[in-house]
């Protein structure tokens, strides 16, 4: 019998909205399956956009779960690099002629600079678990929206877990990727995605700081 109170719910889940952070150095030890399982679970149980893939016969939400060393992830990861390579190549075309990009785009564009020079992409191959989230394309098109509700209910469930959690967006970019999709057994095009690592994390981060709410809010009449 479930005798939690109102309160001792809250307070959970006060502590697991607070605790929850962007981790990026793991250790090497593998989370047990059931724990994947059970973030997986998680994710299940987050909204999703009814009227947009509501008539799909096949299920409009899947997970792909690579293990650090996997064949799989092996092969996942020059793809991914290749795909950052023809990111960083069309921004600084893009930027050449576009002054409102050179501005709003420099802090990526030095994000994706700093990834092909250490030859490394932050959480996939750094962790002891890459996974992908997808989730059919539909209409309206809200399936990444819907893929951050999942992936926020993964982050939270892995918070509770103990466990480490990052979010790894240029997953999204492979949506359109062929090779990638095919390692993944899903057909081009038709499906959006994001991705994440997860694992035990390397050192603890304190709370997320955020400022005061009553300085965000504005009440209108
Ligand atoms: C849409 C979105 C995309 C993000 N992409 C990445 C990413 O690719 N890699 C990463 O390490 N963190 C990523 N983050 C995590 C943010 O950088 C992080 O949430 C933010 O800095 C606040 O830190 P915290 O999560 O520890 O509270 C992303 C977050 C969001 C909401």
């Amino acid at each position: 019998m479930c005798t939690d109170t109102s309160d001792q719910k809250n307070k959970y889940l006060d502590q697991i909205l607070a605790e929850r952070r962007s981790y990026r150095m793991f250790t090497p030890e593998f989370p047990p399956e059931d724990a994947i399982k059970r973030i997986l679970h998680a994710g299940l149980l987050a909204p999703f956009a009814a009227v947009a893939v509501g008539n799909s016969k096949e299920y409009f939400r899947r997970f792909f779960v690579m293990k650090q060393g996997s064949q799989s992830l092996t092969a996942a990861i020059p793809l991914v690099m290749a795909e950052i390579h023809r990111m960083a190549e069309k921004l600084h075309e893009e930027m050449k002629n576009n002054i409102r990009l050179r501005e709003q785009g420099i802090g990526f564009a030095q994000r994706l600079a700093m990834i092909k020079k250490r030859g490394i992409v932050p959480g996939i191959g750094t962790a002891p678990y890459y996974i992908v989230v997808a989730e059919r394309k539909g209409y309206p098109p809200v399936e990444l929206q819907s893929l951050a509700h999942c992936m926020e209910n993964m982050w939270l469930k892995a918070t509770a877990l103990g466990l480490g959690f990052q979010i790894v967006s240029v997953t999204s970019a492979m949506s359109q990727n062929t090779e990638f999709c095919t390692l993944l057994g899903i057909p081009v095009g038709e499906w959006e995605l994001m991705g994440c690592a997860i694992g035990y994390p390397q050192e603890h981060l304190s709370p997320s700081i955020r400022p005061p709410v009553e300085d965000v809010i504005r009440w209108l009449e």
